[in-house]
């Protein structure tokens, strides 16, 4: 059993936790995931550690309300215990001295480049990180992303903060004006596809992460296959991160859709009993 030892709303529908998980803080690097379950009926699901605090033996993720699981999570408090919570899983991201990275996330993409780019930025690296969002309360860690960013720029949908627009009209001037060596972009998958786009027609290595759905993360059910280079990749063992411009981008989405009518059924009926009685202390 997994302890919160703290729970903390940083916008609309997005939760930031710690969690006590000493081995995996100790194990823990940029770009490793965990999965979780809330209780021994609950559906295994992976997110990202955002962070680790060894002297606390705690680990940070944070969560957006998607559907039904990360809906029960966000409403466990502080003192609660998560059943199962297994990590580090994937592969670290490649951090090297490339020189200069542009980071470019979106939605709750902020809170998984966090831990990258304070990696990159350690290494040597100039980083400048661009951030998207509907709106400027939609905004997560702007402190924490510009302290570990040489230059912050942001755009919204509707202009209330930053440009209005969207990351790839940023990341356009942004690789018009200066060298970029790699981009890494974390976000929705139309982001993560426009900038693998508008970077392979400048020929800019991209790395993205992807969010296929998993199961079990040990490389053995298959559920989050995709197509990278023509192979089939497994993104809980050989990822999650892999070449932007590799990536099968239709199939991924349409993977992702398969059980759309089921998650919203379940979603539906876990609202209209009033949320999950296993996670009300
Ligand atoms: C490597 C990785 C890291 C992630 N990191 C984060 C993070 O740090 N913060 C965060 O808020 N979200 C993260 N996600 C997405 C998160 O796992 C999904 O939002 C969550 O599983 C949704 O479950 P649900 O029951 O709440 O919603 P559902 O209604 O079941 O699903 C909503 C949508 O989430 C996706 N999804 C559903 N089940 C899974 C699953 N088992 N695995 C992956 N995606 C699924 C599908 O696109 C689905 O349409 C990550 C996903 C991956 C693969
Ligand atoms: S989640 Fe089962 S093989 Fe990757």
């Amino acid at each position: 059993m997994f302890k919160i030892l703290s729970k903390k709303e940083i916008a609309n529908n997005i939760r930031s936790f710690e969690i006590q998980a000493p081995d995996i803080a100790k194990r823990a690097k940029a770009g490793q995931f965990v999965i979780l379950r809330i209780n021994d009926n609950g559906e295994r699901i992976p997110l990202t550690i955002a962070g680790a605090d060894l002297s606390a033996g705690s680990v940070r993720i944070i969560v957006q309300e998607a559907g039904k699981t990360t809906a029960a999570l966000c409403q466990m408090k502080e003192g609660d215990y998560i059943k199962d919570f297994v990590g580090p899983l994937g592969h670290a991201t490649e951090i090297k001295n490339y020189g200069t990275v542009a980071a470019v996330a979106g939605g709750v993409g902020t809170a998984e480049v966090l831990p990258v780019i304070k990696a990159l930025k350690e290494e040597g690296n100039k980083v400048i990180t661009i951030v998207g969002a509907r709106c400027e309360d939609l905004l997560i860690l702007r402190d924490e992303i510009e302290a570990a960013s040489d230059e912050l720029l942001i755009a919204t949908d509707d202009g209330s903060c930053g440009r209005k627009g969207f990351v790839t009209d940023v990341l356009r001037d942004v690789v018009e004006k200066e060298a970029v060596n790699v981009v890494y972009a974390i976000g929705p998958v139309p982001m993560m596809k426009a900038v693998a786009n508008l970077t392979k027609e400048k020929n800019i290595k991209t790395m993205v992460s992807l969010n296929p759905i998993m199961v079990d993360g040990t490389g053995m059910c298959g559920a989050c296959r995709v197509s990278v280079d023509g192979e089939i990749k497994f993104a809980c063992v050989e990822g999650p991160e892999f070449d932007a411009h590799k990536v099968n981008w239709e199939e991924l989405i349409s993977r992702l859709a398969v059980f759309k009518d089921l998650e919203k059924i379940s979603f539906e009926k876990f609202k209209s009993r009033g949320g999950c009685k296993c996670s009300q202390g």
